[in-house]
């Protein structure tokens, strides 16, 4: 009996979440037709533009100069080995003032220990 009244509950709640986010997203596709006639009225566009037309062909010194630069550009890049990007940034550095060991210390290899 208890059971049965959980199961039942637990459906309900089911049945009312999906309906929620059937409603959200309702509400989502709304408010983007919404927002897509606010931008096309801004353009004063009753519809959204087709395909431009095809460009024409660049002429070939504008083409050459650009093949020529991507060349430099490749070439370069072969030259240079790749940046890393430790060597990028500036580097903190540590300095430790050292001292030779003396002699029967620590490093002093004298096979003794104290
Ligand atoms: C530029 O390079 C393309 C291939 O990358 C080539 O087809 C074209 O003929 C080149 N144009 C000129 C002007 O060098």
């Amino acid at each position: 009996m208890e059971l049965a009244v959980l199961l039942a509950l637990l459906g309900a709640a089911r049945a009312l979440s999906t309906c929620r986010s059937l409603d959200l997203e309702a509400a989502r596709r709304k408010r983007i037709e919404a927002v897509r006639g606010q931008i096309l009225s801004k353009l004063r566009l009753a519809a959204p533009p087709g395909d431009p037309p095809p460009r024409p062909p660049l002429p070939d010194d504008v083409r050459a100069l650009y093949n020529s630069t991507r060349e430099l550009l490749r070439q370069r890049a072969r030259l240079r080995p790749p940046e890393d990007p430790d060597e990028y940034y500036a580097k903190e550095l540590h300095r430790f003032p050292m001292e030779p060991p003396g002699e029967g210390e620590f490093w002093g290899g004298g096979g003794h220990t104290r």
